[in-house]
């Protein structure tokens, strides 16, 4: 017995080593934890329980029997994050770079398996060099084995994926088609092809952090959804992420004892300027009605006349879509529409209510974005909204002119209750372009015209630069004091908690792609 007791601890030594202690060191010194110091340090103390640690590749080519590490590149198995059951792969760079092998993907297979039987969130720290080079096929085989666990996962369990190292080639689809992608800066890239094959096909020369490091994801592709400065605050942002989203689309995310107060905020009153076109920051506006420090903030640097994050609301987890004045006056574009529609879908997959703060002028107009498909693109946002059936609740600050009124969860489209500051100008135009329009042969006509138009803008504005005319429609259901905006919208979540909608029988929409 002592013997065979030895012989499974030395096995279990030597997987621990991963590919030893040479290769350890020079992961520490390019300043990434290993495989498994991430998952030690991700998962609540002792937790953390590995699954097919003594899996070895079964490569005889290029003469890798003689290269056999226990585990194969990646750590697999489960545990808790805040008490709560989540699984896992790390891939360990220090064994063949973490390259993906026909064993390796079936490990990773496993427990993403196990993960949607279960129902419970599936996370993967991705640290590779790609397919395993003396597997071929088999290695890309592997890839697309996994690629089509993660589709069929898709709205069943939240998945999320953290870059910590190189993630290149085909292999950057599998983290693409999980819910968030969270890179780690200056030690992280992600890109279909790297800067040599760039360089040969395009003659562009660019580094790979320009290429596809993670400042270049959060701000220009947006690929990225979240970006850390080091491994630790990586893995820190995902412990957060995952307090706000459930174990799976059957359940909601647990929410935090919470005991309504006054809940006043007075500071909303001041944050709205005198002037329709002088710009203020949404992030005041979610400040003040939120609970305190609890906006986890999602594409954070990419197209940032919208915002969108996760939040708590009297303990209540809910997402948050706001147009940003402050960036190309809040207008919709092509960027926006697709970063929020993302975004939607996701809260709507998994029961996670919606708020909506909206301050929209309308969409972009120019040709870069009729060119780039802005009619498609906004229709993403539009058909996410309409599709959504989590509760969903709007607040319109100020303008919600045009097309982007209809788009931004207004009534029309299904949201459950639509209130409005009275500094909302709810309209198809601001008053100076509709008076110019409607008013040009009598501006025209007139001995000063320049007056003319300001006495019609006036008349307009009476007219229309005001929630009153929407909620006599009923389409705004109430006008609200921005400080008492909190309190009204923790009760009309908590009112609307128990919301259930019949939904058509059929296949799937078809969301304009
Ligand atoms: C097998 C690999 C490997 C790979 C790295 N290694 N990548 N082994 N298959 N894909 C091994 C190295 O031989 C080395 O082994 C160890 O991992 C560390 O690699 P280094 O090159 O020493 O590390 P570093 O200088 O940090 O460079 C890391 C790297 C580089 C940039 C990732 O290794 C690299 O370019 N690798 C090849 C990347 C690649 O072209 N992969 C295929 C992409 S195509 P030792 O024994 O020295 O420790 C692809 C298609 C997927 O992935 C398609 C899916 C559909």
């Amino acid at each position: 017995m002592e013997s065979k007791i030895k012989a499974l601890n030395d096995k279990i030594a030597l997987a621990h080593l991963g590919g030893g202690k040479k290769r350890i060191e020079k992961q520490h010194e390019n300043k990434k934890l290993t495989a498994r110091e991430r998952v030690e340090y991700l998962m609540d103390e002792g937790s953390f329980e590995e699954i097919g640690m003594l899996v070895t590749h079964r490569t005889t080519d290029f003469g890798m029997e003689e290269e056999i590490y226990y585990g194969d590149g990646v750590i697999t198995g489960y545990g808790t994050i805040n008490g709560r059951l989540v699984y896992i792969f790390a891939q360990d760079f220090t064994v063949f770079g973490g390259s993906l092998s026909e064993t390796h993907a079936e490990k990773i297979c496993k427990v993403m398996d196990m993960a949607v039987k279960v129902g419970a969130p599936m996370i993967g720290l991705n640290d590779s060099g790609g397919a395993r080079i003396q597997e071929g096929v088999r290695s890309l085989g592997g890839y697309a084995d996994i690629f089509f666990k993660n589709v069929q996962a898709s709205g069943v369990i939240p998945q999320i994926s953290a870059i910590m190292g190189p993630c290149a080639g085909g292999a950057v689809y599998s983290p693409a088609m999980t819910d968030f992608t969270m890179m780690v800066e200056n030690n992280s890239y992600m890109f279909v092809t790297g800067p040599n094959v760039v360089k040969t096909v395009t003659n562009e020369e660019v580094t790979s952090e320009e290429l596809g490091g993670a400042i270049t994801h959060s701000t220009k592709s947006g690929v990225a959804h979240t970006t850390s400065p080091n491994g630790i605050s990586c893995l820190e942002d995902i412990k957060r992420l995952l307090s706000y989203v459930p174990q799976n689309n059957r359940e909601v995310t647990p929410k935090l004892p919470y005991i309504l107060q006054d809940e006043i905020r007075e500071q909303l009153s001041d944050i709205v300027p005198d002037t329709a076109n002088k710009p203020y920051n949404m992030h005041d506006v979610i400040k003040g009605i939120i609970d305190e420090d609890s906006f986890f903030e999602i594409h954070k640097d990419y197209a940032e006349n919208i915002v969108v994050g996760f939040a708590r609301l009297g303990g209540r987890s809910i997402g948050i879509v706001a147009n940003n004045p402050m960036f190309l006056a809040g207008c919709l574009d092509v960027k926006s529409s697709i970063k929020a529609a993302r975004f939607t879908r996701f809260c709507d997959c998994f029961n996670i209510p919606l708020l909506v703060l909206v301050d929209v002028p309308g969409f972009l107009p120019g040709t870069d974005q009729e060119w780039n498909g802005i009619i498609v693109h906004g229709a993403k946002l539009l058909y996410a909204f309409s599709e959504a059936t989590v509760p969903k609740v709007t607040v319109i600050t100020r303008k919600a002119y045009g097309g982007a009124y209809d788009v931004m969860n207004s009534k029309h489209i299904g949201a459950d209750m639509n209130f409005a500051w009275p500094t909302a100008e709810i309209a198809v135009m601001g008053a100076k372009g509709a008076s110019e329009i409607i008013f040009k042969k009598e501006i025209n006509e007139a001995t000063d015209p320049a007056a003319k138009l300001l006495e019609k803008e006036a008349e307009y504005a009476d007219l229309f630069a005001n929630p009153y005319t929407a909620a006599q429609r009923g389409f705004i259901d109430e006008v609200i004091l921005p400080q008492d905006t909190r309190r009204k919208l923790i009760k009309t979540f908590s009112m609307l908690e128990n919301k259930v909608v019949a939904t058509p029988n059929r296949k799937h929409g078809n969301i304009p792609l």
